[in-house]
């Protein structure tokens, strides 16, 4: 299938004083075909939404390159550029801060079609929000409700259909069900993954959720730092996990047995200082397979198996 979006040696870095940089993604290699979706893991702080921000334009990038339909966005014009932004939109983790809540549903979902100017008559708009409140499974007598109205559940449609609006192709899903309860979780994946296969929609999948990961994704990513450690199939990455920090990722999902104690390999040790990092694996203090090798050069991505690749020196 074809590719829909890559980033080379993506990076994003925050600066924090003269000499001080944050470095939120730090060389990201990353393609995902059209129709497909990717997962990203990784603990609090590693830089899934900062990758995913800059990837859709809501970060500039500190340097590398954003492939998308065969253009590298980060060296077109600001206006060839903003053509790009309607394809790619984000769903973000908290519908409730993230929606204005003195706006109703109509206005909120009316208002990306509105800026853009993709309608002339009122009409028009209106049943265009008719048609996206449908496709999201959003009842019309909510039409005029206002955020604070609304479940959570129903206000994460609202999002979802303003992602909608402008007919993207690539959607960025930073976290979108991990503010739910369980139920509507099942609920709000169902939707998505409909969309997907009705719209041919492409996505990157962010989350803490393991389980939720295995059955969103196609293929997975596994960041920590910054960097992406591990990239596999869904089902290969939990068959056979490589990198040791995701074998104690995947460790640390609770499987309650009742009477049985936890035994559990946990992750030891504090997450290293993301800035100025120091050369090498960004996980080596926290590594019980530590050896010089492994904080003398950064470890690269390297490929093991058909489309499985760890940046390990354990594997050669
Ligand atoms: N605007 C900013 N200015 C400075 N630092 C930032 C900014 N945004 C993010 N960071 C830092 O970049 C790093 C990555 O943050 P990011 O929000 O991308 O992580 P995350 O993996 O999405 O975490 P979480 O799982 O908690 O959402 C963190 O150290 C964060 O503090
Ligand atoms: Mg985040």
């Amino acid at each position: 299938m074809a590719e829909l979006i890559k980033t080379v040696d993506l990076k994003k870095y925050f600066k924090l004083s003269k000499t001080e940089y944050l470095h939120a993604v730090d060389g990201v290699n990353l393609s995902i075909e059209k129709g497909r979706t990717l997962g990203v893991v990784g603990e609090s702080g590693c830089g899934k939404s900062t990758l995913g921000r800059t990837m859709i334009g809501l970060n500039n990038a500190t340097s590398g390159e954003i492939w998308f339909e065969g253009e590298d966005l980060l060296k077109l014009s600001p206006s060839r550029r903003k053509a790009y932004r309607s394809k790619m939109q984000i769903i973000f983790q908290d519908p409730y801060s993230s929606l204005d809540p003195r706006m109703s549903v109509f206005q909120l979902i009316a208002e990306p079609l509105i800026s853009n100017k993709v309608h002339k008559a009122k009409g028009e708009l209106v049943d265009h929000v008719s048609y996206l409140m449908e496709k999201v499974g959003l009842d019309q007598r909510f039409i005029n409700a206002y955020p604070h109205e609304m479940d959570g559940g129903r206000r994460q449609r609202v999002g979802i259909a303003r992602a909608l609006a402008l007919n993207p192709e690539f959607i960025v899903c930073d976290e979108p069900v991990s503010a739910l309860d369980v139920s509507i979780q099942a609920q709000i994946i169902n939707l998505l993954m409909d969309m997907q296969e009705e719209m041919g929609l492409t996505y990157m999948f962010i989350t803490h959720d393991l389980s939720v990961v295995r059955h969103m994704s196609d293929e997975i990513m596994v960041m920590y730092l910054g960097q992406c450690v591990e990239k596999a199939p869904a089902a290969e990455l939990f068959r056979n996990p490589l990198h040791p920090y995701t074998k104690a990722l995947l460790a640390a999902i609770p499987q309650p047995v009742i009477g049985e104690k936890m035994n559990k390999e946990i992750i030891r040790g504090e997450v290293s200082d993301p800035i100025n990092p120091a050369p090498g694996c960004r996980f080596a203090s926290r590594c019980k397979h530590c050896c010089p090798q492994c904080t003398q050069a950064d470890v690269p991505l390297k490929k093991v198996e058909n489309a499985h690749e760890v940046a390990c020196v354990l594997y050669k």
